[in-house]
């Protein structure tokens, strides 16, 4: 079964304490209250030991927002998929465009990652999405086949079993510019078509495929509304209760 997830993506934000406290005021505001979506939160890596600790993480999941391309070893400054897993952190979000953008990584070493997080029982988050200037030139739909392709498709269907998607147009990252419902419909189906074309039509109706770029209170209900958006990647809005709380009740 497809599943509803809402995840905050806190990138560089927050202290150890200020993160702490984020973390544990989300899960005072959740006690009592059955969302109808998983709830991730991405901490800074820094972070998941003691938010794993200090909050219930099966009432709220915690993910690392990237892990290395290597198991392990000489790799100075380097975080790895099982050191992650030990923390007790689930998830990992790979792929993110400021990764790809400021950091270099490619479609190979994104094909690397992906599958040191599996074999560590992690969760890969896996974002994808065109920059502004294939949107504007139709290519979106070709950027994103492509992305899936060359990091996801040499996954076994069991493997590809276990991630998320998150298709997350560039052009609506912290610009308050988002995708609207149907443009995120049109291009999640298309992505569904694309799954459903190598690994059959059960495991792509099976995929959860996250909407992320500017996701807020506001325009949340009218994109979880859609058939094929399963939730989102939340960034700005996650940094606060106030606005992280009603996206997870958008559903
Ligand atoms: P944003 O970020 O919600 O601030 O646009 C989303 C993301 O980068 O995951």
């Amino acid at each position: 079964m497809r599943k509803n997830i809402i995840a905050g993506n806190w990138k560089m934000n927050t202290t150890l304490p200020e993160g702490l406290a984020l973390a544990k005021g989300l899960e005072e505001a959740l006690k009592g209250k059955t969302p109808k979506c998983d709830v991730i939160i991405g901490v800074p890596a820094t972070h998941l030991a003691s938010i794993a600790t200090a909050i219930d993480s099966s009432r709220i999941g915690i993910a690392a927002q990237n892990c290395a391309d290597k198991e392990k070893g000489a790799f100075t400054g380097e975080t790895s998929a099982a050191m992650i897993a030990s923390t007790g952190a689930k998830y990992v979000i790979l792929g993110h465009s400021e990764r790809r953008q400021y950091y270099h990584e490619t479609a190979q070493t994104l094909k690397t990652k992906v599958n040191l997080a599996i074999s560590n029982g992690l969760t890969p988050i896996f974002c994808i999405g065109e920059v502004l200037e294939e949107r504007e030139s139709g290519r979106h739909f070709a950027v994103v086949d492509e992305q899936v392709k060359e990091s996801l498709f040499e996954l076994s269907a069991e493997d590809f079993s276990k991630l998320v998607i998150a298709y997350e147009p560039v052009w609506a990252i912290g610009t308050g510019k988002t995708a609207t419902a149907d443009e995120a419909q049109e291009i999640h189906a298309h992505i569904r078509k694309t799954i459903a074309g190598k690994y059959g039509q059960e495991i792509a109706e099976n995929c959860t495929i996250l909407y992320g770029g500017s996701m807020n209170a506001e325009n949340a209900k009218s994109l979880v509304a859609k058939p094929d958006v399963d939730g989102g990647l939340i960034g700005g809005a996650s940094l606060s209760v106030e606005k992280f709380l009603p996206i997870i009740e958008s559903f």
